[in-house]
């Protein structure tokens, strides 16, 4: 009982951020994001009776954090297959950990479709978005192709995700600007908690619905200037929820904030990019096709850039062949 499925990260253009039921992991606003084709986790997951305990190897090493929520989620997948069989896991990640790429979207998916393959059992694509949001919250829309909705829901049952558009829809390119390969110290799954002690949070909510509606308006339009100016305003909105949290959260370096100041730079000379962020120090590009190797170009000059990682919007996670053990 052995299964191998690799999962790609994904960008949100609208963010999750805040938790309506923390257990569930129900998020307290839907979300709208991209899947990212080099960002990827794979994970070989074993079930077998010949192995003593439980265990875990990300990225060539047993850590025990990442350990304890990989069996957390695996025993949920064991008790929906009725049985206590011990596993062994792993998992490897072609890009930085922890510094704003998401990986526990990418790594909650590719443990789902992994772990319940390996397990027998068959569930279809909302059921496998259900169980890997209760892993980590956007790993969810890392289970649908292409452009996807995560809906916010009120049971464990309706907050899932579902595909938009697949990936051949629109050529949209995010370029990402790798700045620093230090781990945050506060993990996006811990940050959530401290939403609500913003001021700015209720203002927030108050306009979210508006907001999935544009840019549901403008990816059908493919408006990229009214998207890049929707999507670039909801990460700054995002980081004024962090930097008004109690305590706060700060997450830009200061070569992040050189790119921010060289995307707006760049536009007023006539080049159509936009940036966003996640929880962490690294940031993305938003581009068309066209425009992606200028934008990598001159992002690699700016002073701090390490790296950039070019994306194409991507299939979901699945299934593969070859495993990793
Ligand atoms: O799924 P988590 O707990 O890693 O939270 C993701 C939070 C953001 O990346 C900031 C926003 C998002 O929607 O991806």
């Amino acid at each position: 009982m052995k299964a191998t499925a690799v999962a790609p990260s994904n960008i949100a253009f609208i963010k999750y951020w805040g938790r309506k039921d923390e257990v569930l992991r129900l998020p307290e606003n839907g979300s709208i994001s991209m899947n990212l084709s080099n960002l990827l986790t794979t994970t070989t997951v074993e079930f077998s009776d010949a192995l003593k305990m439980d265990t875990v190897i990300f990225n060539g090493r047993k850590e025990t954090l990442v350990t304890n929520r990989a069996i957390k989620h695996i025993d949920a997948i064991r008790k929906l297959a009725m049985f206590k069989t011990k596993v062994k896991i792993v998992s490897e990640n072609n890009f930085p950990t922890g510094t704003g790429l998401s990986s526990s979207a990418s790594g909650f998916a590719a443990l789902t479709v992994a772990g319940a393959a390996a397990a027998g059992l068959k569930l279809s694509e909302k059921e496998l978005s259900i169980l890997a949001r209760l892993g980590s919250g956007s790993a969810c829309r890392s289970i649908p192709d292409g452009f996807v909705e995560w809906k916010d829901g009120k049971t464990n049952e309706t907050s899932y995700a579902f595909s938009l558009y697949k990936k051949e829809y629109w050529d949209l390119v995010d370029v990402i600007a790798v700045t620093s390969t230090q781990k945050k110290e506060v993990s996006s799954s811990s940050g959530h908690i401290l939403a609500q002690s913003s001021a700015f949070f209720p203002i927030r909510k108050k306009y979210i619905k508006e907001k999935i509606a544009l840019c549901k308006k403008y990816l059908q339009e493919k408006k990229l200037q009214k998207l890049g100016e929707l999507i670039e305003a909801e990460a700054l909105e995002l980081h004024a929820i962090y930097l008004t949290s109690h305590p706060s959260l700060i997450y830009l370096l200061p070569e992040t904030l050189r790119v921010m100041h060289a995307v707006k730079e760049w536009r007023e000379n006539g080049l159509s990019v936009y940036f966003t962020l996640n929880t962490g120090q690294d940031i993305h590009l938003i581009c068309e096709k066209k425009n992606a190797q200028k934008v990598s170009r001159l992002a690699q000059k700016i002073e701090g850039v390490q790296k950039t990682i070019v994306n194409y919007p991507s299939d979901g996670a699945r299934v593969i062949e070859k495993h990793l053990f």
